[in-house]
């Protein structure tokens, strides 16, 4: 049974990798956190849940783990339980005995049209007098009463996050937000910024935990200058260590949908060692 706690409480695992901007790496990132404070947490006996709220549904393929047609839509409607939802991310080829993961698929897009269908005819059918959910409250009335189960819970956010905006403000405590480091793309990164902040006028607890660069290219000039930009804009606090862009990303996931972790276990790579900073950084908070 789920333990009761304060919604403090409860937030305060919550982590979102979001950007308005699609490719960014939002769901790399999300699934190399997710394992990697997995693997941490695992000698304390504490588990880690990965949720993807995005209707492309990437982040339990990105780990290799079967959907077997599960989405957190149904989850969000009350058409499936929790218990019904949530699947294990362990493998035999691929241990993870303490991490899991809430899959989405392309049907999440019409439960969320179809929630705030639901809501507004309650509202219509109750007047003023409609004490009913919210819609910025049905992420937290799904995943509310398990959050304390388990020691992260890592959200993957689609681009567009559209009417889930504030269902993901009001449970998320800390945003992560990738940035790719090309000049045309600082802009959405500035963008997310600003929804974060709104949502913090809003009275969201929601803070920033990092902004991220990605696809780092060290050796071009133009991405050493943005990088620097970035740093000037966001405050060197804020900027996390760069990610690079390599081929081993894509590697991993070839060979049987693998993170780095699960790969270069030695974090012999770069790339490897900069996700390893940025879970170090999470863990940190
Ligand atoms: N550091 C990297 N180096 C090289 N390739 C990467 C890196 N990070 C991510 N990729 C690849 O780039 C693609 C986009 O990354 P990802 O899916 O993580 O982005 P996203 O922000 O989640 O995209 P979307 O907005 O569509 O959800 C993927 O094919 C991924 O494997
Ligand atoms: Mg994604």
């Amino acid at each position: 049974m789920a333990q009761w706690c304060t919604v403090e409480e409860k937030m305060s695992n919550v982590i979102a990798v979001m950007t308005r901007k699609g490719g960014q790496g939002k769901t790399t990132i999300a699934t190399h956190l997710a394992v990697r404070l997995a693997q941490w947490v695992a000698a304390e006996g504490k588990r880690v849940l990965l949720v993807d709220t995005d209707p492309q549904g990437h982040a339990a393929a990105a780990l290799g783990v079967d959907a077997g047609g599960r989405c957190v839509g149904d989850l969000l409607l009350g058409k499936r339980t929790f218990k019904e939802t949530v699947l294990s991310a362990n493998r035999p080829d691929v241990p993870r005995p303490n991490l899991y993961v809430v899959p989405a698929d392309s049907r999440l897009s019409q439960s969320r049209s179809r929630l705030e269908r639901d809501i507004v005819l309650d509202m219509m059918q109750e007047g003023r007098r409609y004490k009913g959910p919210q819609m910025d409250e049905v992420l937290e009335r799904a995943l509310g009463p398990y959050l304390s189960l388990f020691e992260y819970v890592i959200l993957d956010c689609p681009p567009s996050m559209a009417n889930l905006e504030a269902a993901t403000f009001k449970i998320t405590r800390w945003a992560v937000v990738p940035a790719r480091m090309a000049y045309l793309d600082s802009h959405g990164a500035r963008l997310n910024l600003d929804d974060v902040t709104a949502a913090q006028d809003s009275g969201y607890g929601v803070r920033i935990a990092a902004v991220v660069p990605t696809f780092y290219r060290e050796r071009e000039l133009v991405a050493r200058g943005q990088l620097g930009r970035f740093r000037e804009v966001y405050g060197e606090r804020l900027v996390a260590e760069p990610i690079p862009q390599s081929a081993a990303v894509e590697q991993a996931q070839a060979s049987g949908q693998r993170t780095l972790f699960e790969l270069d276990m030695d974090l012999r790579l770069p790339v490897t060692q900069a996700m390893d900073s940025l879970a170090r950084r999470v863990r940190a908070l």
